[in-house]
Formats: structure tokens, C-alpha cells, sequence
């Protein structure tokens, strides 16, 4: 990697850095940083660019999601295993209904630090800086609160490290058991449709198992019946955090992000000459990058000539998230452009950021169906390119929120005070990302039905 250190984004323009009121504070909080374990090891982060290298070629599926935010105050087993499993149920959906393997990745173990659009917020005559993240500052309204703190990053780490301790208890220490796909639904969605199709699905699932065992396949001798694999991700927003957690692979000698297995570039600090892509093309892991509206051509294609210039399959997801109105105007000529170009980086979908409104009451929302649609011209312009449907990302929590408007268990906006409890975006709850996960299995048993139909006449035409 030509001129690249862990440090060279410093020579370049950081967006969205905090204005940290005691600069020796922050070096010595990094300092700390730097002598403490990696969070996760070069070696999985290989293996997840291996599974991602499967989803490049077409034989996977990416299914990445969490909070906007995680926070300090929320830091909870329950919420940790809600959202895990929530991730479990929706990738069972996908695995079963669709038969498409799919990679898991959790918006989890990491995800603290938030671009926003305006600095400073002004309430009652007063401005402060806006709530950037846990990791940065507090999300109440108070001089103190929201003054960013270094210690804040010791914090995140130390919460990082508890979570990620469960989220390996979970995948594989028995809870994952594909034997428990029943225990799995959560008791509020007893009621909703998504989870009466999620029952009917796990009973088909059970009895499948039932034939597996009495062919000799067990969760004793079958490994992925027992346990599954679950890497974290967040978005490589504060940079002298994602430095101080920069180490060398020993037995590679390259340089890993040991923060999280997976890093991705938010919409607001693409630049290709700005610091956040510079620090992210020295480091190994496999990465994303956020595509919004105004993404061209050109933009998309220089960007990955710097974040994978190797054309490696896994290094590199192109996330994008154009609105459900605006998805069909913008994407096609993205893909045709990677596509030309040979491109092996996979195409994934967030169908989230670009659909958020607010109602008249000032909340900040998504309509469900703004959510579907967007996913929907997903796939389907996907299909008109010829290029794989490669992933979701996804803002969604295992709790019964009432965030997003819609959902078969309809949330009215009367109802979007009720539970509404992101420290940032609205997310979906449990049955609404069910819900999704059922429509995308269609979608993709649809593509795999499609490559089939055409393999088959390839055939018959080369006979
Ligand atoms: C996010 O993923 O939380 C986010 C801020 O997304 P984007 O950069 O796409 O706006
Ligand atoms: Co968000």
C-alpha cells in the first residue's frame, strides 16, 4: 500500500470529526487505545472477506443490520440478544425460503460515532453541539453533556469488547442451534402476520431437521446445525479511535482495522481525497461504502480504484441508498458503470437512509412502504443489469418499537410516540423486519429461479 500509514488521513480533510475542547485528553485516551487487545482478529476479518467473496460471485447474500446507534444507556444482554436474534430469524427466512446462504454482519460491537447534517442545534434560544454519538457525547441537552469527551472512546471500547463477548456466546455457543428455531420468535409477535409465517416456516424447518437427524445429521456431528457465524460492523466515522485500533497481522504482516470485522464510509465523508477514504484503503478488512443520489459515475468508479484496487471479490460493498424515489433515476447507470468496468464489488441495498421524513409533529420517521419499495426497485433494476442483488442494510432492533410508520401491524403516526426510543434513526422493530425478510426471500428465490432459466437455455442452445 503506496504512502499509507494508520495515520496518514491526518494530512488530509477529516468531515465530521469532533471539536474536542482538551486536545491532550484525546491523545492520551488514544494512547490507552493503543495498548489494549484487538476487538477482533485479522483472521476473521479473512473470513468474512472470503463469505463476501461468495456473495461477489452471486452464491450469497448479505444481511447487515443493527441500530443507527448503540448507547451507552441501553447497554443491555436483552437488547444485545433481541437484535441478534431478530438477525437469526430474518437470515432462516432467507436461508430456508429462499435456499440462499447468507453472511451475517450486525451493526453492533461498534456502531457509536454519527455523521449529522448540522453542526450545532439550537433549542430555546441556545445552540450546543449536536449529539454526534455515544462515543463523542451525550445525547442531553446540556453544555456538559454535549461537549465531546475522549473518555468517551475508552467507554465504547470496553462496551464493544462485553458485546462482542456475548454475540460469540450466542453463534456459537448453542443458542444459534438451528433445532431452536422455534424458541427464537419473540412474544410480542405472536400476533403479528410476519410471525404466524415465521411459526409455519420453523414447523417446515423442524420436520426438515426431523428427516436430517434420521439420515444421521445432528447438531452433534453437523457443525453449522449447531452454531453460525456473526461478524460486527460499524461505520469508521471517528478516526483517531479507528487509528488507535489499527494493528499488523502477524501472519501477514498487513495492517488491520481491529475494531470491528467489517468498516464501511458514510455518505458525508466519501471524498475521494478526504481522510476517511484514505484511512480505509490501508487497511485489510473487507469495507463499505455508502452510495447516495448524488453518486455518478465517474465518482463511484474513482472510488473504487482507491478503496480496491486489486478488484479483490469481499474487499468492497457499495451501499446504496438513494430513496425509493429516487433509486430507479440513479442506480442503473451505476451498475451498467461497474459492470462495464469489471467490477467485482457487491451491490447491497439500504433502504433506509434515503426514505426518512418528518411527520407534522416533528418526529423523525420512515414509512414502511418507502422501506419495501426501495428494496423492491432494488431487485428489480438488479435484474435489468444483470448484476446480483447482493445485500440489505438495515436499521432494525429486536424490541417492539414503534419507529417506523406501517407494517402489517400497522404504526399509525398517533402511535409513533409510544415506544419510540433510537438515539438516532428510526429503526424497524421485530415483525416489520420479518416482514421484509419474507419479501426478500422471494425476491432473491425469483433471481435464483431467473439464473437457472437461463443456464438451462444455454444448454439447450449450445446442443
Ligand atoms: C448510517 O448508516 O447510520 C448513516 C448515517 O448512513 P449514511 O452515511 O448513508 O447517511
Ligand atoms: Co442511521
Amino acid at each position: 500500500m503506496q504512502n499509507w500509514t494508520p495515520e496518514s488521513w491526518q494530512g488530509k480533510t477529516a468531515l465530521q470529526q469532533p471539536d474536542y475542547p482538551d486536545k491532550k485528553a484525546v491523545e492520551a485516551a488514544a494512547a490507552r487505545l493503543k495498548t489494549y487487545p484487538p476487538l477482533v482478529f485479522a483472521g476473521e476479518a479473512r473470513r468474512l472477506k472470503e463469505a463476501l467473496g461468495r456473495v461477489a460471485s452471486g452464491h450469497a447474500f448479505l444481511l447487515q443490520g443493527g441500530d443507527c446507534a448503540e448507547s451507552f444507556a441501553e447497554f443491555h444482554p436483552d437488547n444485545i440478544r433481541d437484535t441478534f436474534r431478530v438477525i437469526l430469524q430474518m437470515a432462516v427466512v432467507l436461508t430456508f425460503g429462499a435456499g440462499t446462504p447468507v453472511v451475517k454482519v450486525g451493526r453492533m460491537a461498534g456502531q457509536f460515532a454519527k455523521p449529522r447534517s448540522e453542526p450545532v442545534e439550537t433549542a430555546d434560544g441556545r445552540s450546543l453541539p449536536s449529539y454526534k454519538g455515544d462515543i463523542i457525547n451525550g445525547i442531553d441537552f446540556d453544555e456538559k453533556t454535549r461537549a465531546p469527551d475522549p473518555e468517551r472512546m475508552i467507554h465504547a471500547y470496553n462496551q464493544s469488547a462485553a458485546t462482542l463477548n456475548l454475540l460469540r456466546a450466542f453463534a456459537q455457543g448453542g443458542y444459534a442451534d438451528l433445532h431452536k428455531v422455534h424458541r427464537w420468535t419473540l412474544n410480542f409477535m405472536e400476533k403479528s402476520p410476519a410471525g404466524a409465517k415465521y411459526r409455519d416456516l420453523a414447523d417446515r424447518l423442524a420436520e426438515t431437521l426431523e428427516f436430517m437427524e434420521a439420515c444421521g445429521l445432528t447438531s452433534g456431528n453437523v457443525a453449522a446445525l449447531r452454531e453460525t457465524d456473526f461478524f460486527t460492523s460499524h461505520e469508521a466515522l471517528l478516526l483517531p479511535y479507528e487509528q488507535a485500533l489499527t494493528r499488523i497481522d502477524s501472519i501477514t504482516g498487513d495492517w488491520y482495522d481491529v475494531s470491528a470485522h467489517m468498516l464501511w464510509i458514510g455518505e458525508r465523508t466519501r471524498q475521494p481525497d478526504g481522510a476517511h477514504v484514505e484511512y480505509l484503503r490501508g487497511v485489510k478488512n473487507p469495507i463499505g461504502l455508502k452510495c447516495g443520489p448524488a453518486m455518478g459515475e465517474s465518482d463511484v468508479l474513482r472510488l473504487i480504484d482507491i478503496l480496491d484496487p486489486a478488484n479483490e471479490p469481499g474487499r468492497l460493498t457499495l451501499i446504496a441508498r438513494m430513496g425509493s424515489d429516487k433509486v430507479a433515476d440513479r442506480l442503473p447507470a451505476l451498475l451498467r458503470a461497474t459492470k462495464r468496468e469489471g467490477r467485482s464489488a457487491i451491490w447491497a441495498t439500504d433502504p433506509m437512509h434515503g426514505n426518512t421524513v418528518k411527520t407534522a409533529a416533528g418526529v423523525k420517521t420512515r414509512p414502511f412502504d418507502r422501506i419495501m419499495g426501495e428494496v423492491r426497485s432494488f431487485f428489480s433494476i438488479c435484474a435489468a443489469e444483470g448484476v446480483h442483488a447482493g445485500g440489505v442494510h438495515l436499521e432494525l432492533t429486536g424490541r417492539d418499537v414503534t419507529e417506523c410508520l406501517g407494517g402489517a401491524v400497522a404504526i399509525s403516526e398517533s402511535n409513533l410516540g409510544d415506544r419510540y426510543d433510537t438515539h438516532c434513526d428510526p429503526r424497524l422493530n421485530a415483525s416489520q423486519a420479518i416482514e421484509l425478510a419474507f419479501a426478500l426471500a422471494e425476491y432473491l428465490k425469483a433471481e435464483r429461479l431467473a439464473k437457472k432459466a437461463r443456464a438451462r437455455e444455454k444448454t439447450a442452445a449450445a446442443q
